[in-house]
């Protein structure tokens, strides 16, 4: 199972899935990593592990209809089975939507549907958790379609939040378990275990 990310930022998550394949907890490899950030720390993880990395993006690609092309094209050409999205702030386009509908995984930092959606992302999610008094949170493994955070939500595992917790700590406690979850559930899909559906 050929494995594509899409990463805006840290990595971290990427990270904790190439090492689930390195150590062989997870039966599949890290195929080729996209980033729309040049800078960003997951092409420079990408590019020590010597993992072909691209940096595409409104910069690379100023009209959306090619950078969604060239996004497709570079997961296609790199024989990609899977897309995990790990921290990847942009929409995907069409083209790519359509070309990997059903093979398009996300992980959020809560348990959806609650704190989803637009504006949802980042430390601003755990907030919202902290802000409505909710005695636990969680992470979400699911698969994408065209709206943030909607797709059939294929794993979660909770999380306590504790009392004292500042937004800052309930987000490194869910990040350690971002980093189980997401590998897992990746195997369980190589294993045949879960089933995505039919292209
Ligand atoms: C994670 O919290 C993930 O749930 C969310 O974006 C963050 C990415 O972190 N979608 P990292 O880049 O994997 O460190």
């Amino acid at each position: 199972m050929n494995i594509g990310f899409l990463a805006s930022h840290g990595g971290s998550n990427m990270q904790a899935i190439i090492d689930a394949c390195k150590e062989g907890r997870l039966s599949a490899a890290a195929a080729v990593v996209i980033s729309n950030n040049g800078d960003s720390r997951a092409l420079e993880r990408a590019r020590t592990e010597g993992i072909p990395n691209y940096h595409l993006s409104g910069n690379t690609h100023p009209d959306p209809d090619d950078l969604d092309r060239a996004i497709m094209d570079t997961l296609v050409r790199h024989n990609v089975d899977v897309i995990a999205l790990a921290g990847y702030m942009k929409k995907l386009g069409p083209k790519t939507l359509a070309c990997f509908r059903g093979r398009i995984l996300n992980i959020h930092p809560a348990l959806l549907p609650k704190f989803g959606g637009k504006g949802m992302y980042g430390i601003h999610v755990h907030e919202a958790v902290i802000a409505a008094g909710e005695k636990e949170s969680g992470v979400t493994v699911h698969l994408v379609d065209e709206e943030y955070d909607r797709g059939p939500i294929l794993a979660q595992v909770r999380v306590p939040v504790m009392p004292g917790d500042t937004p800052e700590i309930l987000a490194e406690r869910v990040l350690a378990q971002e980093h189980l979850l997401y590998p897992a559930t990746l195997q369980r899909i190589a294993t045949g275990e879960i089933v995505l559906p039919a292209r």
